[in-house]
C-alpha cells in the first residue's frame, strides 16, 4: 500500500532537483538563485551540521567566518540558513551520497547569478544597493571575485586579498600614481582606496562615494575646503576637485595638476580664453615674478566668506 506513494514522491523530488541544476546554468535574473523563491519546505533541507560531517575544511572556515549567524535566524525558513542558505537545499545532495550536480555550486554560476545570491541578504546593506549597475559587475567582476568564503586569508571582510593589492591586480595603471612624491598614503596604511570609492559600485561616477552632505568625497576629510562660501570659487562647484587636483597623487607640490599655479590658474583665466571659461586675469597681472605666484594674494582658492576676489579667507 505504501511504496507507490514514495516512488511518487521519490520522482517529484528527482523531477524538481533536475529542474534546479538545469536551470542554474541559464542567466536568468533572480528566479532560480534567490532563495527568496526557493522552495521553504524544510523537508528539503539537512542543516549545516550535517554537511559538516562530510566537508571538514569547509566546516571550519564556516565557522570561523560570519555566515554561522545566519543559523540564529530561525524565524526565517532553513532557506535563509547555515550551508545551504549559499548552497541551497541539500537533503537530494546528501541523499545520493554527495551528487555534486545536485547542490549549488558557486564556482558554475556567472557572476550575476552568484552575486544576485550573496545580495539575497546583502542587499539590504545601502552600501551594495547599486552593485548590480556597478561597473565591476558589469565587467564580470562579482561578490567571489574579491571575497572568498571558505578560502579567506585577509583577517577582516572575507577578502581574497587586502587592498590596495587587491585593487593593484586589475587596477595597474593606477599604482604608479600612489609613489610619486606628493600622494594620498595609501600604499603606507594611513587610508584606503575604499575611503574614496565603494568597491560595490555607487550613484556617482568612478565608483566615488558622497560626503556625509551628499558633496564630494574629499570634503569628507579636507572639511575646511567644502563651503558652503558667501563667494564660492565656480570650479568647484561645477567641475569639483579634479578640476585643479590629481586625487591618486602627482608629482607637482599639493597633488595639483600642473607644475606653477600660474599655468594652473591661466589655463581658465587667460584672457584669450576669458569669454569661453571665466574673466581673464586683469592686464596689471603681468607675468612678472610677482604675479606668478598666484595665491599669495588670491590666498582663499577654495572660496570665501568675505571676498569676492578670494583675497581673504
Ligand atoms: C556565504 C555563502 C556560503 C556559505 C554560508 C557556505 N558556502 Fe560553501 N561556497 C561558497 C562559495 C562562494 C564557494 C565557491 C568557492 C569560493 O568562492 O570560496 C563555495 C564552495 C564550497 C565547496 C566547494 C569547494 C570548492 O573548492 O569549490 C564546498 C564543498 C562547500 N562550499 C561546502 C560548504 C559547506 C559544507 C558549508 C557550511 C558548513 C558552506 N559551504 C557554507 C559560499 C558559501
Ligand atoms: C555524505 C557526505 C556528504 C554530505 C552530508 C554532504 N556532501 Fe557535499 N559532497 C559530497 C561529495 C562526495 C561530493 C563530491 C566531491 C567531488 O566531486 O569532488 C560533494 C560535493 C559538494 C559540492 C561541490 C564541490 C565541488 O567541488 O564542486 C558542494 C558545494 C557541496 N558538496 C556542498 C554540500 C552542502 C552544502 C552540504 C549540506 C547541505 C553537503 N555538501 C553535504 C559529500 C557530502
Ligand atoms: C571589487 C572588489 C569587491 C567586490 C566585487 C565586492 N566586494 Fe565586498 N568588499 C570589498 C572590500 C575591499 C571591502 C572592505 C571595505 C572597506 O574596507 O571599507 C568589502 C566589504 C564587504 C562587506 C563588509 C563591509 C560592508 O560594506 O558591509 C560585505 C558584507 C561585503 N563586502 C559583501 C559583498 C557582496 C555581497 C558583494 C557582491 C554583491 C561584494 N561584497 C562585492 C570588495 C569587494
Ligand atoms: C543567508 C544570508 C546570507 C547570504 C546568502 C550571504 N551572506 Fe554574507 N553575511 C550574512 C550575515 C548574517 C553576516 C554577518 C552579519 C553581517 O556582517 O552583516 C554576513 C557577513 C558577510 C561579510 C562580512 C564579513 C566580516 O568579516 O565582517 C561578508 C564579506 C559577506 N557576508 C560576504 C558574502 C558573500 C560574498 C556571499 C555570497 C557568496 C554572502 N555573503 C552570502 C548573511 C548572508
Ligand atoms: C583621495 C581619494 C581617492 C583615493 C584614496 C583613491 N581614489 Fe581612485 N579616484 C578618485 C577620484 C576623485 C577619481 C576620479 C578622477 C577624475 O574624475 O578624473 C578616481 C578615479 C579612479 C579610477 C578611474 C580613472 C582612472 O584613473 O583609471 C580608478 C580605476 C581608481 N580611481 C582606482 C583607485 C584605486 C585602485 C585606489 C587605491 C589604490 C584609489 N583609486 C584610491 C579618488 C581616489
Ligand atoms: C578582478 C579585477 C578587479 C578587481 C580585483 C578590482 N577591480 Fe575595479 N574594475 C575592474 C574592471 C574590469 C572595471 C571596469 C572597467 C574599468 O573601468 O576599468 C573596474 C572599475 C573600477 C572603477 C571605475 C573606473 C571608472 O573609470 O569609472 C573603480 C573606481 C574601481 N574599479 C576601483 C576598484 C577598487 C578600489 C578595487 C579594490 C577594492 C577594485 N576596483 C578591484 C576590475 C577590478
Ligand atoms: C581652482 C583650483 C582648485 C580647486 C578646484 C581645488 N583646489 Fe585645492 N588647492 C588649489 C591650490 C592652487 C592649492 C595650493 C594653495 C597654496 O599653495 O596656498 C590648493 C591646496 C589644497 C590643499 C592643501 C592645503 C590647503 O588647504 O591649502 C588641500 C587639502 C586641497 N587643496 C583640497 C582641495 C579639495 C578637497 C578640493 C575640492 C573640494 C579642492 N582642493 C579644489 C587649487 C584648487
Ligand atoms: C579619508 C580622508 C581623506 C579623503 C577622503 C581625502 N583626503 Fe586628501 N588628504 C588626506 C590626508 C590625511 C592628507 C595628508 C597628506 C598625507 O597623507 O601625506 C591629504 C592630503 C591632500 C592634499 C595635499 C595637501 C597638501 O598640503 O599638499 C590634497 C590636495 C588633497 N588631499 C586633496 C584631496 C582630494 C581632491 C580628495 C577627494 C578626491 C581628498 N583629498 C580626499 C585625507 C583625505
Ligand atoms: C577650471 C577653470 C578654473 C581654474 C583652473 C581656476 N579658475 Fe578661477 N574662476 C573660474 C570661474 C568659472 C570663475 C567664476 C567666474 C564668474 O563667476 O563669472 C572663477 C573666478 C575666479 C575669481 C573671481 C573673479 C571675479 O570676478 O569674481 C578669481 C580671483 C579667481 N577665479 C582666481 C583663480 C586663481 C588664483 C586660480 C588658480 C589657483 C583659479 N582661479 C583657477 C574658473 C577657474
Ligand atoms: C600681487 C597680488 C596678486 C597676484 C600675485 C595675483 N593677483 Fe589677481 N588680482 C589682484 C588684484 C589687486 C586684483 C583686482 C581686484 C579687484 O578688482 O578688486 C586681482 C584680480 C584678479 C581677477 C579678477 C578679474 C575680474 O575681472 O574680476 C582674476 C581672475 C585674477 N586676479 C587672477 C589672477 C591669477 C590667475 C593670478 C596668477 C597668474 C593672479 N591673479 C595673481 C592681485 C593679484
Amino acid at each position: 500500500m505504501k511504496k507507490p506513494t514514495i516512488i511518487v514522491s521519490a520522482s517529484i523530488l528527482v523531477a524538481s532537483t533536475l529542474l534546479l541544476s538545469s536551470s542554474l546554468f541559464a542567466d536568468r535574473p533572480n528566479k532560480d538563485t534567490n532563495p527568496v523563491l526557493q522552495p521553504s519546505d524544510p523537508a528539503l533541507y539537512v542543516g549545516a551540521e550535517t554537511c559538516k560531517a562530510c566537508h571538514l575544511p569547509e566546516g571550519a572556515s564556516y565557522d570561523r567566518g560570519p555566515h554561522w549567524q545566519t543559523e540564529t535566524a530561525k524565524h526565517k525558513g532553513p532557506q535563509w540558513q547555515g550551508c545551504e542558505g549559499c548552497h541551497g537545499p541539500g537533503k537530494a545532495h546528501v541523499d545520493s551520497g554527495g551528487d555534486a550536480s545536485k547542490i549549488i555550486r558557486f564556482t558554475a554560476l556567472s557572476p550575476k547569478q552568484s552575486s544576485e545570491r550573496c545580495l539575497s541578504c546583502h542587499e539590504k546593506n545601502a552600501s551594495h544597493e547599486n552593485f548590480l549597475r556597478s561597473p565591476h559587475l558589469a565587467n564580470g567582476v562579482g561578490c567571489t571575485t574579491c571575497h572568498s568564503v571558505h578560502a579567506s586569508t585577509v583577517r577582516r571582510n572575507l577578502l581574497t586579498a587586502a587592498p590596495p593589492g587587491l585593487c593593484y591586480g586589475c587596477h595597474q595603471s593606477v599604482e604608479p600614481d600612489f609613489s610619486k612624491p606628493e600622494h594620498h598614503r595609501v600604499n603606507e596604511g594611513l587610508m584606503s582606496c575604499t575611503d574614496c570609492h565603494n568597491p560595490h559600485g555607487s550613484s556617482l561616477p568612478h565608483n566615488l562615494r558622497a560626503s556625509a552632505s551628499q558633496g564630494a568625497v574629499c570634503s569628507k576629510c579636507h572639511v575646511d575646503t567644502a563651503g558652503p562660501f558667501v563667494f564660492e570659487h565656480a570650479p568647484l562647484k561645477e567641475q569639483g576637485c579634479v578640476a585643479c587636483h590629481s586625487p591618486h597623487g602627482s608629482t607637482n607640490p599639493h597633488m595639483l595638476n600642473r607644475p606653477q599655479v600660474n599655468q594652473l590658474c591661466l589655463e581658465c583665466h587667460s584672457s584669450i580664453l576669458a569669454a569661453a571659461i571665466a574673466p581673464g586675469a586683469p592686464t596689471f597681472h603681468n607675468q612678472g615674478v610677482k604675479y606668478q605666484q598666484c595665491v599669495l594674494c588670491h590666498v582663499a582658492t577654495h572660496g570665501s566668506n568675505t571676498d569676492p576676489t578670494f583675497f581673504k579667507r
